[in-house]
């Protein structure tokens, strides 16, 4: 993603993005949302590369991948290369893409959350948040809308696209490509990730917000990105959030006992971990949707209250998509 700004007569309007992506997935998408948005000459676009000071493996190696859940899980980032905003800009509109690392935010995107320079630039602001990530990402919006209070940000709009391949074979797959760089490494079940046609049709959030910072919408409190259906949660995964965000913070509390990141004394408890995450996996996963999906003639209504709540506040909506070639 380059960084160039563009400028006309008309009145400009400012567009902070921010990039980190390890295999191009959320740069891709987020590509294709900020590309109408270059278009038409009266949006300067600033795309801000996140760097950690320490850069995550791509491919990840297997205790490498382990060894940074209990600093993600306890959004205890990494820190950052310096960023090369001073904090003195101001931008109309911010757009924070996030993957989810272990039911959190990444540690990147965390680590400039909680940069000093963050609730310079943010404060005040209205963010959109864009997701993309294999399909657990409720509780990290969660933990998410915490950091960008901290901020003082308006969030006004989430975005998510997610792995559409079932629960079960993308967490398989979804690891395998981490550590092999390879989508489709298991022929017999779906590549991993976000389908292409998905990140592709992201470019409707694009022309949206363009539509939106042209006729001001950006300073009131409305959603920008409704019926174009934004973010379609699925609260029948909460139940397996909630157990594995609890192991995460217990696991991690002993694991940053244990020692720093990197460190090999870390490494016989992020054995152990592995084990105990394979378990949690192969049962509390599947258990619970089973007996949910048994349960679900008696939880219906529970379920619809809970996918609002998560839905929000864009919505799944799909009333505008037809104006967006969708
Ligand atoms: C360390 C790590 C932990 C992850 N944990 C989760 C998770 O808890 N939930 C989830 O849905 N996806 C998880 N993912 C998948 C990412 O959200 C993301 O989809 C993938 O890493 C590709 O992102 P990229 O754009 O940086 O290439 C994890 C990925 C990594 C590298």
């Amino acid at each position: 993603m380059n960084t160039t700004e563009v400028s006309t007569s008309r009145p400009i309007k400012r567009v902070l993005v921010l990039d980190y992506s390890q295999t191009g997935q959320l740069g891709e998408i987020v590509g294709n949302i900020i590309a109408p948005l270059r278009q038409g000459g009266d949006i300067a676009v600033h795309v801000e590369p996140l760097r950690p000071l320490k850069p995550f493996p791509f491919p990840w190696g297997f205790f490498s991948f382990l060894d940074a859940f209990p600093e993600s899980a306890h959004m205890a980032p990494s820190p950052l290369q310096p960023l090369s905003l001073t904090g003195e800009e101001e931008f109309d509109l911010v757009i924070l893409p996030y993957q989810v690392w272990f039911l959190a935010p990444s540690q990147p995107v965390t680590a400039f959350l909680k940069h000093p320079l963050a609730r310079r630039l943010l404060a005040g602001k209205p963010v959109v948040t864009v997701i993309a990530c294999r399909n657990m990402w409720m509780l990290a919006q969660e933990k998410m809308k915490g950091l960008l209070q901290d901020c003082g940000a308006r969030l006004l709009d989430n975005v998510v696209l997610v792995d559409p391949s079932p629960t079960m074979a993308s967490l398989l797959t979804t690891p395998l490509w981490l550590l092999s760089g390879k989508r489709d490494l298991l022929r017999l079940l779906p590549p991993a990730g976000v389908d292409a046609a998905s990140i592709r049709a992201a470019g409707r959030f694009g022309l949206a917000l363009r539509d939106a910072l042209r006729n001001g919408q950006e300073h009131g409190n409305a959603p920008l990105l409704g019926g174009l259906k934004a973010a379609d949660s699925n609260p029948h995964l909460l139940v397996s959030e909630r157990a594995a965000t609890r192991s995460f913070h217990l696991w991690g509390k002993l694991l940053r006992a244990a020692g720093e990141p990197g460190q090999r004394r870390r490494y016989p408890f992020l054995l152990l971990y592995v084990v105990f995450l394979i378990a949690l996996i192969l049962t509390v996963v599947p258990l619970s949707l089973l007996v949910q999906s048994l349960l679900r003639p008696f939880l219906r209504r529970r379920f619809a209250q809970l996918k609002q709540r998560f839905d929000q506040p864009s919505g799944c909506g799909t009333e505008r998509m037809h104006l967006y070639g969708h």
